[in-house]
């Protein structure tokens, strides 16, 4: 059978980002055609710097980024439309007053009209089980409403990629899994950095590990989390006085 091979959903070439005199992405090169990617690393090894140098959210010091068949950097409303990014803290998300709203806002450059907005909204809602939310002030909902509400707001605009930034760091446990579990239904293709190995491992085809900007470890989710954790929990030495 002939025909060229699929498109990567991120294929970066030598990308870094220097900050001041600190380079915090160090020369990462990946061709990803995984549909759900995990990254991982250390706190401050570079992993939400690379996840928004993807999203198209900032432009790398160097290096090429090609992302869902678009250049992030030269066309970044291409970049809007295909690729979604969901933050940490949803409530850094949150821009209008109802839960209705805030979704519908997403769709507010789609050229869509209003009942045609109004209808993709209540299917998000809907699909994310925040139907009976609709009408309730988004501030008020819960932390994990609140994750799902981001999840909403992003998913109704279609993207090609959603790329999920700690998605379960600021919620329990039952949040977390439910979080989880709705991420997997996701046809999208996804991108999860987090330090929730358990997520990571859960959903995730593809795990890469930073640490300090580098691109250290590559590979399916059990050999490269098993040798995160080994590391992590390796004995702490401390200076008794
Ligand atoms: N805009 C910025 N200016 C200066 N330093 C930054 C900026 N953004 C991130 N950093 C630094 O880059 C390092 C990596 O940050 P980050 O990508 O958020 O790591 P991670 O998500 O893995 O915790 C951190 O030391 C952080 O302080
Ligand atoms: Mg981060």
């Amino acid at each position: 059978m002939g025909g060229a091979a699929p498109e990567p959903v991120v294929d970066l070439a030598g990308v870094s980002v220097t900050f001041g005199e600190r380079t915090v992405v160090d020369d990462v090169t990946v061709t990803v055609t995984e549909r759900r990617l995990g990254i991982i690393g250390a706190n401050g090894s570079g992993k939400s710097t690379l996840a928004r140098v993807i999203g198209g959210l900032i432009a790398p010091t160097t290096g090429r980024v090609r992302v869902v068949s678009v250049d992030p950097v030269r066309d970044g409303r291409a970049a809007r439309a295909r690729i979604g990014f969901c933050f940490a803290d949803p409530d850094a998300q949150i821009v209008m007053p109802t839960v209705r709203e805030d979704v519908e806002f997403s769709l507010r450059r789609s050229g869509l009209d209003k009942a045609e907005r109004t209808a993709r909204a209540t299917a998000a809602l809907d699909r994310f089980g925040l139907a009976h939310l609709a009408d309730a002030p988004a501030h008020r909902l819960s932390s994990g409403e609140k994750q799902l509400l981001a999840l909403a707001a992003t998913l109704v605009r279609s993207p090609a990629l959603v790329i999920c930034d700690e998605p379960t760091t600021l919620l329990d446990l039952r949040n977390s899994r439910e979080m989880t579990a709705v991420l997997d239904t996701l046809d999208e293709s996804l991108i999860v950095v987090s330090h929730d190995l358990d997520l990571v491992g859960a959903l995730c085809e593809r795990v890469l590990r930073l640490d300090d900007g580098k691109l250290t470890d590559d590979g399916p989710p059990e050999q490269v989390i098993a040798r995160y954790r080994a590391d992590m929990t390796a004995p702490i030495r401390t200076e008794r006085p």
